[in-house]
């Protein structure tokens, strides 16, 4: 009777041990790796990794042989609009290269390539000058357009026809004060579908005078045509 009930325990013991030595070899490890942290709130992943940032700060990530980009407008004629493109900011107040108006950049549509960066006072500025930047660009140019404060007051028919060619479909409404961001290119067959208007109107305005600031994000096709 004893002999059999210490071989019980000898054999219970012997399982014991066995199935510890199994656990700790198979689970252990990943185990204690997994809940230790998650009790501690400890990780060592650093925060870049938990929540993947995406260029020029977007939701989403561009599929290949996209450009992502960011557009925002000016919030009324305080804050300054930005225009970031591939993940380089590309007009912002901080870079000083931005102005009340239209702000534009232009970029190589194959190698996204800032071509240039220029800012169009469009309420007491020199309108020709616009003319002829719009003039000049090549075909399969990006072109990114930004409104602060006002950007309609000494828009004329030919620019406007300008920015049609470029794929705008608002440009023939924009008025005084309106917001717009706008992403085109030369050579575009149909309408581009980067882009957002919003009317100054003072039952909507968000600001006294001025309606709310745009904010366009997405990803432009290579060689956009
Ligand atoms: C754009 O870049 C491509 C490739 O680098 C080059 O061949 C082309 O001439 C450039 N176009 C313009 C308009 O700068």
């Amino acid at each position: 009777m004893r002999v059999t009930g210490m071989i019980r325990y000898v054999a219970l013991f012997i399982t014991l041990l066995g199935t510890w030595f199994i656990v700790q070899t198979y689970f252990d490890h990943r185990w204690k790796a997994i809940s230790l942290r998650s009790w501690l709130g400890v990780t060592n992943k650093p925060r870049s990794e938990q929540l993947p940032r995406h260029k020029c700060g977007n939701q989403k990530s561009c599929p290949q042989n996209h450009f992502a980009f960011k557009i925002i407008s000016g919030a009324a004629n305080v804050v300054g609009p930005s225009i970031c493109f591939d993940d380089m900011a590309l007009m912002s107040s901080v870079k000083n290269n931005i102005g009340r108006g239209l702000n534009i950049a232009l970029v190589n549509g194959t190698s996204g390539q800032l071509l240039k960066a220029d800012t169009f006072d469009m309420y007491s500025g020199d309108i020709s000058r616009l003319d002829t930047f719009l003039q000049e660009i090549r075909h399969g140019t990006i072109v990114l357009t930004a409104s602060y404060d006002d950007a309609a007051t000494k828009m004329n028919d030919k620019v406007r026809a300008y920015f049609m060619e470029l794929g705008s479909s608002h440009v023939s409404k924009l008025g005084f004060r309106d917001n717009w961001v706008f992403l085109g290119a030369k050579g575009l067959k149909n309408k581009s579908p980067f882009e957002e208007h919003i009317k100054n109107d003072k039952n909507t305005n968000k600001y006294d005078g001025w309606p709310e600031q745009l904010e366009m994000e997405g990803c432009a096709p290579r060689k956009m045509d």
